[in-house]
């Protein structure tokens, strides 16, 4: 198996390849690209860690070596969020980047399965699912947008309120991919078999903190940038679980994804879905959801409309 990272001198991109080259299985190859020239040095660098996952940096204008034959492409390539922008202030920019590198990823690595981690990721799957059409190798099963950062947030946040084990705590989360579209379940969060209760002072708290936890970062890092290494950390998880699924273990993670027409949610929604050797395999039911969460929902789902619009449009008109 082969994995390419497009971005990886950025803040998420050191630290998505460092815990790669720890947390892949045994001989994947692992492939550093990005515009930067420190991307050689920076595969070198980790290289010298004792695992047998095999490291090729790659700098400059042309991602084509690194994208050759690569099972799984791993893109963070764009600019982050700096303090007082939206997620969507960063589409101009991010977009142009992110339709040229799967340009590339198509024509380079047309069976690969792409997870986009670069922000808005609810535009930026649109726009890349456009962008793989026009080259005439979309498969909806190996398109991701990467939403893990917000389910292992809930978890994080819903363990520490509660004094619970943070590793028993399973806290589902659907929807897009942005303060008013990330939609926490709540009504479905388990610890071990046991359903947590919440007062609505803590729905009401929670659910805020968890929609909002991106922008805690941003203002926390007052001006350095976003989340990067609990990014990192998450689209290592996924990146992992995408390969071990490939190589044929049953896996269920959450992304967002195109789902089945007429399902009645939006083209791209994150939601539970099942990997395969084929990338999805099926796409799993959200549940049933409480009306606090079912009007949240219904809120969100014009914004994410208008989001999934505005990346198609991108790549259809040029
Ligand atoms: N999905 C999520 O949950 C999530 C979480 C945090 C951040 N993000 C997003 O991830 C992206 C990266 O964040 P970061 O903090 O690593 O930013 P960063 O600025 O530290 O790194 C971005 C890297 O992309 C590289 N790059 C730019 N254009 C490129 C191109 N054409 N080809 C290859 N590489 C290119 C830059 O050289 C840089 O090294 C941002 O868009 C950010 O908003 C997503």
């Amino acid at each position: 198996m082969k994995v390419t990272v497009l971005g990886a001198a950025g803040g998420i991109g050191q630290s998505l390849a460092l815990l790669l080259k720890v947390e892949l299985p045994a001989f994947t190859d692992l492939a550093l690209y990005d515009i930067a020239p420190v991307t050689p040095g920076v595969a070198v660098d980790i290289s010298h860690i004792p695992t047998s996952v095999k490291v090729k940096g790659y700098c400059g204008e042309d991602p084509s070596e690194a994208l050759a034959g690569a099972d799984l492409v791993m893109i963070s390539a764009g600019i982050a969020r700096k303090p007082g922008m939206t997620r969507a202030d960063l589409f101009n920019i991010n977009a142009g980047i992110v339709r040229d590198l799967v340009a590339k990823a198509a024509k380079y690595a047309p069976n690969a399965c792409i997870g986009i981690i670069t922000n808005p990721v609810n535009t930026l799957v649109a726009v890349a699912a456009e962008e793989l059409k026009k080259a005439g190798v979309y498969d909806k099963r190996k398109l991701f947008g990467v939403t893990t950062l917000d389910v292992i947030r809930a978890k994080t946040f819903v363990a520490e309120l509660k004094g619970l084990d943070v590793s028993k705590v399973k806290v589902p989360v659907i929807g897009g991919h942005s303060g008013p579209t990330i939609l926490p379940l709540l009504s479905q969060a388990y610890f071990e078999n046991k359903k947590i209760e919440f007062s609505q002072a803590e729905i009401d708290s929670l659910t805020h903190r968890i929609k909002n936890a991106g922008t805690e970062v941003v203002e926390a890092k007052a001006g350095a940038g976003s989340a990067t290494m609990s990014m990192a950390e998450s689209g290592a998880r996924f990146a992992t679980a995408v390969i071990k699924a490939l190589a044929g273990e049953d896996i269920v993670r959450y992304a967002y994804v195109e789902g089945d027409e007429n399902d009645g949610y939006p083209r791209f929604f994150a939601r539970p879905v099942r990997f395969g050797r084929n990338g999805i395999e099926a796409f799993l039911p959200v549940g049933t959801l409480s009306d606090y969460e079912q009007k949240l929902l219904d809120e969100s789902l014009p914004i994410l409309h208008e989001d999934i619009a505005l990346g198609e449009q991108f790549v259809r008109e040029g």
